[in-house]
């Protein structure tokens, strides 16, 4: 018999494959019914830095009274954030698995507080989908990187509950920024994250939002990463995300070194019971390989066995297009 727990932010999973942040995670009946599929754990739909606000702005344009503003605006809040913890609270009385929360956020405020409520409303972690476009020449990365750094120093000062950190594809020193991350206090980074993506449509000469959903292409870059970070900052853990769609996905994830894995778009197209499917076939290709255990074979093919992992890459770079006639 196959033994697919792992262990993840400190919490024991019972399989590597968690279901992302979404609207997949948003109700207590859909995270029900994501454990009976054999999720190994949520990641709850995020909560927006600025969501209050933005909601409170719009209802209060036509208003004339500052005290009926002030009033509206604590109400909105308080509704948002108690509806948020009541999700992490009856989740919690329902289902097994971990249920970690999350919250998507620009800068260190007032919301790190929800930190510590989201720990009392009994979450098992917190993952950060923090969200910087970098789109001014007047600063330089270091400056937007700090503001990482900042994040995460005071979401940790607030909580005890493990934090993982969800990350974008474009920093310049990718296991630099991570350890630095590590060194603040981060448990864990998701790799990576999907951000709205635009595109344009020419016929009405205006910018359209390309497709929500991710392809099984986009694995090749969170492929790289998980492999070269889960190696050289091997304190920190490494979670794969965007591209899994299948089982074989899911396997490459954990052998390059992630120590579970993320699925989304692959249970929108498919339903949320794929999971079912991604587990069998998971159990399947253990048996065929005769492993016991995930554990045993998580990082088999990191980069770790790799002496140079930048000579590795130039020279796979050069034969992969010499080779081409
Ligand atoms: C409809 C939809 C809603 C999402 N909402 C969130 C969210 O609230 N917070 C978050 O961190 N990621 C969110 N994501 C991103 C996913 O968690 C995931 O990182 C991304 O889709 C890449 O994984 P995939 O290739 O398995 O889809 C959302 C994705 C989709 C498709």
């Amino acid at each position: 018999m196959s033994n697919l727990s792992v262990s993840y932010l400190g919490l024991k999973l019972k399989s590597p494959i968690i279901v992302g942040s979404s609207g997949l995670t948003d109700s207590v009946d859909k995270i029900i019914k994501l454990e009976e599929y054999g999720a190994g754990a949520v990641v709850l739909k995020s909560i927006f830095e600025e969501q209050t606000n933005y909601e409170t702005g719009s209802m209060l344009n036509d208003n004339a009274y500052p005290e009926a503003a002030d009033y509206l605006s604590a109400y909105v809040k308080n509704n948002t954030i108690e509806k948020y913890l009541s999700l992490i609270q009856e989740s919690k009385e329902k289902v097994n698995i971990p249920v970690i929360a999350s919250v998507n956020c620009v800068s260190v405020g007032e919301w790190v507080s929800f930190a510590k409520m989201a720990e009392e409303a009994g979450a098992d972690a917190l993952e950060l989908n923090v969200y910087v476009l970098p789109t001014s020449t007047k600063y330089d990365s270091e400056r937007y990187e700090t503001r990482y750094y900042d994040i995460v120093t005071a979401v940790k000062n607030e909580t005890k509950i493990p934090v993982a950190v969800k990350l974008g594809q474009h920093f310049t020193n990718l296991p630099s920024f991570i350890n630095n991350l590590y060194k603040r206090g981060a448990d864990a980074v998701v790799l990576f994250n999907r951000f709205y993506a635009p595109d344009i449509n020419i016929d009405k000469i205006e910018f359209t939002p390309a497709d929500i959903l991710s392809s099984p292409q986009e694995i090749r870059n969170s492929l790289r990463w998980v492999g070269l970070i889960s190696s050289v900052v091997e304190e920190i853990e490494v979670c794969a995300s965007t591209g899994i769609h299948n089982s074989s996905a899911v396997i490459k994830q954990l052998l390059a070194g992630a120590s579970a894995v993320q699925v989304c778009s692959a249970l929108y197209k498919n339903g949320p019971e794929y999971i079912k499917t991604l587990t069998d076939e998971l159990k399947q290709w253990m048996n065929k390989n005769t492993f016991d255990e995930v554990k045993e074979f998580i990082g088999r093919l990191n980069y770790k066995r790799i002496k140079d992992p930048k000579v590795f890459e130039r020279s796979q770079f050069m034969k992969y297009y010499s080779d081409k006639k």
